[in-house]
């Protein structure tokens, strides 16, 4: 009989040469690239480029697939009317899962991936990659006017892609600092190894399933609290707790009801996890930008951070990267159950270069189980039951 390990830990699913984490450490690498550098340095552009291409580019190759991504923010007015059909109340996340994988129908092409030929084509496969990783904002930004009830504003070709959502998004061009703010949230969140959603990714993609189908895949996947919903929950979270003097007895509570503390442990890390503690530093900044004064989420979150990690240190349990994500978009207007979709038109630059990783060596997933029902049986007529 085959092991099984509950939540595959440990079990590698894949080979890959996109990302790489020293969970004991907390380092993060993407193609070989601290995640700090990165953070400090690069763009979600570029970032975007060298997950997919496997190396830093030229001048010459940013500034083309920047000119791509800036030439296929518009959707046809069609998915506006899907959109408009669904409903105000439907969580974001539902509606940019849906919206994408409307995109198959509307713009269909993935026929291709059938014949051999397809799974090399570059070309197409770095073409589906640009017009994901461009409309994704577009469509999030799209459903924070449609579900006001107003009409979505209309994407720009002069800005950079953290600009043109936030712009799109909040309704006026961000000034520099948080734009740059946004840049690097993008950067932080773009790739992280084989987690939920990156292995749903790869799963729907050995069924040599359209790019649409694959990333809707994966947006569900993260949607999960366990996973990328938990920067909401991290929010909501904190404003169960009225203050940093409660933040221990609010915590003992809680983990005597042995209830999650959202935003906190990770099944690599066993230590904090290198984008919170970027995250942690760009609130400072933009608190700092705003005249240094602290806004009370933050100062209960720094405190029950500190509380947790008293408490769960021993197990290994420390501040991901959701629990300082949200405090962070919070303050720049965003709404809470915006956050994941954040996540997700970043992750997309991840899902995608996984995605052509596979095609490049594809094989269907299909694992096995461990059988744990009846032995085989006689059928018994419905007349003669019980
Ligand atoms: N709050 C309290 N205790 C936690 C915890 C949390 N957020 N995360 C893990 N633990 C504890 C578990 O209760 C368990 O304790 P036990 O051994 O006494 O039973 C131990 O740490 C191991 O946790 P486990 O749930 O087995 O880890 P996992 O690898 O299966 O799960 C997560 C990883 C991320 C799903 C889990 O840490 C979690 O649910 N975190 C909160 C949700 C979250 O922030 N998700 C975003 C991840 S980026």
């Amino acid at each position: 009989m085959s092991e099984y390990l509950p939540g595959l830990e440990g079990v590698p699913a894949t080979k890959s040469n996109i990302s790489d984490i020293d969970g004991e450490k907390g380092i993060l690498f993407y193609r070989g690239y601290p995640i700090e550098q990165l953070a400090e340095l690069s763009t979600f552009e570029e970032t975007s480029l060298l997950l997919l291409d496997g190396y830093l580019p030229t001048a010459h190759e940013l500034a083309m697939f920047d000119e791509q991504l800036r030439g296929n923010r518009r959707v046809k007015f069609n998915i506006r009317s899907l959109m408009k059909c669904l409903p105000p109340t439907g969580h974001p996340m539902e509606i940019l899962q849906t919206a994408v994988a409307s995109l198959s129908a509307f713009y269909p092409g993935n026929e291709c991936l059938t014949s051999p030929e397809a799974c090399e084509d570059l070309d197409y496969i770095h073409n589906m990659t640009v017009k994901i990783i461009a409309r994704m904002p577009v469509i999030v930004a799209m459903w924070e006017h449609i579900r006001n009830g107003y009409d979505p504003i209309e994407p720009r070709s002069d800005l950079t892609s953290a600009e043109n959502f936030l712009y799109m998004f909040l309704g006026e061009e961000p000034d520099p600092v948080l734009a740059r703010i946004m840049d690097i949230c993008l950067v932080l969140h773009a790739e992280h190894t084989i987690n939920a959603s990156t292995f749903a990714a790869l799963v729907t993609g050995s069924t040599l399933a359209s790019p649409y189908q694959v990333i809707a895949a994966a947006i569900g996947t993260l949607a999960g609290p366990l996973h990328g919903g938990a920067n909401e929950k991290v929010v909501q979270m904190l404003d169960e707790i009225e203050s940093p003097k409660q933040v221990e007895k609010w915590l003992d509570a809680k983990l005597k009801n042995k209830e999650k503390i959202w935003g906190l442990g990770h099944r690599e890390y066993k230590t904090k996890d290198p984008r919170a503690i970027i995250l942690q530093k760009l609130v400072d900044k933009l608190i700092e930008e705003r005249g240094g004064q602290v806004s009370p989420k933050f100062e209960i979150a720094m405190a029950l951070e500190a509380a947790a990690e008293a408490r769960l240190a021993e197990k290994g349990v420390y501040a991901n990267v959701d629990y300082y994500s949200g405090i962070l978009y919070e303050e720049m207007g965003i709404p809470t159950d915006q956050f994941t979709s954040i996540f997700a038109i970043s992750r997309a630059a991840g899902w995608l270069a996984h995605w052509r990783e596979q095609l490049s060596d594809n094989r269907i997933f299909r694992p096995t189980q461990v059988y744990t029902g009846e032995p085989p049986r006689d059928y018994v007529p419905l007349s003669k039951r019980g």
